[in-house]
């Protein structure tokens, strides 16, 4: 039976600590569907669409068992419909753990025929997040080492058209 993780976020936008756990990922299961969350809790610069469109331009042509996807409401339905096994999320540092922890217990209550399977992100990473890339953007800091080009140009753009300040 082949093995489908899902790995969700909110990817607002991608970076390379994003893009490096979902290639580690993708040597350890069949397929791995990188779900973008279209409504979760967090206000959001960029549409799911647009969201989407920056994963696609982040080089993923190589990995043939990747899918991308957009989905709504509670992560273990999305899991169940699509007959995942695992959810993969990214540990950047101890602070990580307890909100993971509750995260991973409350999805296997919610559904216990899904595992929760963490990876440690490479040290290279461990200290960035989409906010934090947001937050140098908008001062006029270089992100270009923390996202593809793609990705730094779209948010120039949004910086340009006063979409987030
Ligand atoms: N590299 C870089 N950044 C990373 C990272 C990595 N390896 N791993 C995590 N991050 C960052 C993310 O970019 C994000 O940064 P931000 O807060 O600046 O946006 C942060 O760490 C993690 O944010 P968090 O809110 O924990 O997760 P998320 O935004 O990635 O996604 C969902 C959360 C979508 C998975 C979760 O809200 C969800 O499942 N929602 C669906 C509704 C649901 O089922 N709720 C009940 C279960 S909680």
């Amino acid at each position: 039976m082949e093995k489908i993780a899902v790995y969700p976020g909110t990817f607002d936008p991608v970076t390379y600590g994003h893009i490096h756990i979902l290639k580690r990922a993708a040597k350890l299961f069949d397929k791995v569907i990188m779900a973008v969350a279209a409504d979760n809790y967090k206000k959001t610069i960029f549409t799911a669409e647009e969201r989407i469109g920056l994963i696609e331009a982040c080089g993923l042509q190589g990995l043939n068992n990747v899918e991308l996807d957009i989905f709504n409401g509670l992560l273990c339905d999305y899991l169940e419909k699509k007959g995942a096994v695992a959810i993969i999320r990214g540990l950047r540092a101890i602070s990580d753990f307890e909100y993971e922890m509750q995260m991973g217990s409350l999805n296997r209550h919610l559904n216990n025929k899904v595992e929760t399977v963490f990876l440690m992100a490479d040290s290279e990473y461990s200290f960035i997040s989409s906010s934090i890339i947001k937050n140098v953007a908008v001062l006029g800091g270089n992100i270009e080492q923390f996202v593809p080009d793609k990705v730094a140009e779209a948010l120039r753009e949004k910086k340009e058209n006063r979409i987030f300040s």
